[in-house]
């Protein structure tokens, strides 16, 4: 008698994003890592950690000990330094061991990155997924949300990232180049302008950038505060409660008005019955899509155009991920060509 051997096939969907990189598997997997490598400046560095590297946010809280390679900025892979790529190649093979592939298992993902890296940095990202999985495919992140989320036509995503605000206006293809448009805007940007107010305000206040990202992703809102925001910070030295609310609500105000810009250029992609539909049908994902008040806002600025209606996803830094995951499962890994460039050996 002989035995019939079924190949198993580990799926995976994965966001590689700027600040973070998700990753979904067919085995209910599900983990959240932060896009940076960190390798020690010296040999102290390597005799504390025992290590010769660190990643995602055991890198950033150990920062004073280590230089940090963030391998993306601004929706591109970093091509400056090898060491930039290997950061890359480490952080890649990390997430997939994340999701604990069996021996002889066969890894097979859909790996969603920023729009502009869609547009640009295929090759070098193909080369990299080279080796790491036995078939990848590499697909724009806004499309993979609005496939997670069946909003295929008619619909508009918004992913709010932390390098850029990615825009997709979805017709019921595969989206191309003139329907999507980068914002550089994203919470990085956001987290520069909130350190520098912060600082502003209160002469002699230690405050970081990984600080004003913090407080950001605790408080983040645009619009009419809820409360005020009093948090412990310290001034010259010395603790104090420092009201940080306005420093907050201006500078998540600041992408405010680039999103409704965007949004006015991309509903001019759909045909002009489809318009009003595609208004009622505008998405926010990415982890900015956390900002409280934020469609209301854009909802708001865009009365003059009817009916609008913005929709925040459930788990909105997962969104791409779980759409990667989705179409991994229901189209064979054969088929991945179709939808983006693979790699396969
Ligand atoms: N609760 C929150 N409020 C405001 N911003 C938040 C919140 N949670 C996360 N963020 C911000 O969302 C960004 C991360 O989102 P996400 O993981 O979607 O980005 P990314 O995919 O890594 O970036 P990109 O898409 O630009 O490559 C960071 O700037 C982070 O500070
Ligand atoms: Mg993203």
């Amino acid at each position: 008698m002989t035995t019939h051997k079924t190949e198993r096939v580990l799926l995976l969907g994965i966001d590689l994003g700027t600040a973070r990189t998700a990753v979904m598997s067919n085995r209910q997997f599900k983990g959240l890592v932060h896009t940076v490598v960190g390798y020690p400046k010296d040999i102290i560095g390597v005799k504390i950690l025992n290590r010769t590297q660190v990643v995602g946010a055991e890198a950033i809280e150990k920062r004073s000990l280590l230089d940090l390679y963030y391998p993306l900025q601004d929706g591109m892979l970093k091509e400056a330094s090898e060491k930039d790529l290997d950061a890359a190649r480490e952080l890649l093979q990390q997430v997939v061991a994340m999701a604990t592939p069996a021996a002889g298992d066969k890894v097979c993902g859909i790996i969603a990155i920023p729009a502009r890296a869609a547009l640009s940095n295929k090759g070098q990202l193909l080369k990299l997924m080279d080796g790491i999985m036995d078939t990848a495919a590499l697909v724009a992140a806004p499309f993979m949300v609005a496939y997670g989320q069946d909003r295929l036509s008619n619909a508009l995503i918004i992913d709010v990232g932390a390098g850029t605000i990615d825009l997709c206006a979805m017709r019921g293809t595969i989206p191309g180049p003139d329907q999507q448009l980068s914002i550089f805007k994203g919470g990085n940007y956001i987290d520069g302008l909130l350190e520098a107010a912060i600082r502003d305000g209160h002469s002699g206040v230690h405050v970081d950038r990984y600080l004003a990202q913090a407080i950001k992703e605790r408080y983040g809102f645009v619009g009419q505060p809820e409360q005020r925001v009093v948090v412990p910070l310290r001034i010259h030295g010395k603790p104090a409660e420092v009201d940080v609310t306005e420093a907050i609500r201006v500078t998540c105000e600041t992408i405010v008005a680039d999103i409704v810009e965007g949004i006015k250029r991309m509903l001019l992609q759909f045909d002009p019955e489809c318009q009003a539909a595609a208004l009622t049908n505008l998405v926010l994902a990415g982890g900015g899509a956390r900002i409280r008040g934020l469609g209301p806002m854009i909802e708001n600025d865009l009365r003059e155009y009817g009916e609008v209606k913005v929709t925040v996803s459930s788990e909105p830094e997962f969104a791409a991920a779980a759409g990667a995951l989705k179409l991994a499962t229901e189209l064979p890994p054969e088929y991945w060509d179709q939808i983006g460039d693979v790699v396969s050996r």
